[in-house]
């Protein structure tokens, strides 16, 4: 199954680039973005042309190499206060810092001050091992998540945690895409997710890519949709999880939460171990990412539907209590009681 869509970055063969399929983009054009510069790839995660927490995990490992590349015979230095600046690309999803941290790591750790031929190598197999730490904790969120998938499932999703958002299957996609390649017959229910649409375009572009029957409907449909549709699971992925449960993801996702608390609806988070932050004991020390008013004012950029004179509130995440939370689908398997014990037996601090 592998390398058979476009990943949401990957290097060039002569790793040169590194390339990011353009998400702002998508579902009208499959173009894909060459990165050099560590200003290219910051412009590339805050514009969320490469978005989601692993993935922008992930390019920015890669981008790294290969921005590094391209600095042979320079003072590490310069890199390093770079690595930095990208780390704070954007605040909420700890991915990204744990990332650049493990690219830090490397910098720090070799002999000499000067980037040289062997420095790259290793940053490479750095951003590498990220990579397929990455791909295999998908795998095995998809074979946990799995035993929830039952034939004549609706299950409803919110933002898109999908391939787009990550290395392979995705987080809460992954259960759904090893569910479809096993035969087991289930539907799919994709919130649009205002503002930017993640829902709309990228979860139904890559779930009806990959032939999984998928219905959009609005952010404020859930509850018709649960009485009506008959959901009976939704499965949501995260941006950062503190030690208690309490986890970050798109907003919207605590609305959501608390709808199917009050309808006994099962509400999942799937993540990986990089997505946990158990330095943080509850989701209230979670930095929030505030975005350009511009983005709810504006149909995608395209018509003004708000008036000049309105405040706007456009907080791109929420966090949702462990209290809502039946359970977690991770690549250290399903856990569905004693969070922060579990949590602190299985996620190495240092991942
Ligand atoms: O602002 P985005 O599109 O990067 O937000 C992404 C999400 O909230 C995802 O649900 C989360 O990162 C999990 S991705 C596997």
């Amino acid at each position: 199954m592998r390398n058979t869509y476009t990943p949401s970055s990957f290097l060039s063969d002569d790793k040169n680039f590194l390339c990011i399929l353009d998400q702002s983009k998508l579902p009208q054009e499959e173009y894909v973005l060459s990165i050099q510069t560590s200003d290219a790839l910051i412009d590339a995660i805050k514009k969320l042309k490469v978005r989601g927490a692993p993935a922008i995990g992930v390019a920015s490992a890669l981008g790294i190499a290969v921005i590094a590349k391209h600095k042979i015979g320079r003072d590490a230095a310069e890199l390093a206060a770079e690595i930095d600046e990208i780390s704070q690309a954007r605040p909420t999803a700890v991915n990204l810092s744990k990332a650049c941290e493990r690219m830090q790591e490397v910098l720090h750790a070799h002999d000499t001050n000067t980037i040289d031929g062997s420095l790259i190598d290793k940053l490479f197999f750095e951003a590498q091992s990220i990579y397929d730490e990455e791909y295999e904790q998908s795998r095995r969120i998809a074979e946990a998540g799995l035993p929830l998938i039952k034939p004549g499932s609706k299950i409803l999703t919110h933002c898109n945690a999908g391939r787009l958002a990550t290395v392979d299957y995705g987080t809460a996609l992954a259960p759904l895409y090893l569910a479809h390649e096993r035969g087991i017959d289930f539907e799919v229910f994709a919130d649009e997710t205002r503002p930017l649409l993640q829902g709309a375009r990228l979860t139904a572009y890559e779930l009806t890519k990959a032939g999984i029957k998928t219905t959009v409907l609005g952010d404020s449909m859930s509850s018709l949709a649960i009485e009506t549709h008959g959901i009976d699971l939704i499965i949501v992925g995260a941006d950062r999880i503190a030690a208690n449960g309490d986890s970050a993801n798109k907003i919207g996702t605590n609305n959501l939460a608390i709808v199917a608390k009050h309808y006994q609806v099962p509400f999942y988070v799937a993540a990986p171990r990089s997505t946990f932050d158990l330095s943080l004991k509850t989701g209230a020390e979670i930095p929030i990412e505030m975005r350009d008013p511009q983005e709810l004012s504006d149909m995608w950029y395209k018509q003004t539907m708000i008036p000049n004179e309105a405040e706007i509130f456009n907080p791109a995440f929420d966090v949702t209590s462990a209290d809502l939370i039946s359970g977690f689908i991770t690549d250290f398997g399903l856990i569905t009681s004693d969070f922060e014990a579990n949590f602190k037996a299985k996620v190495s601090l240092e991942s």
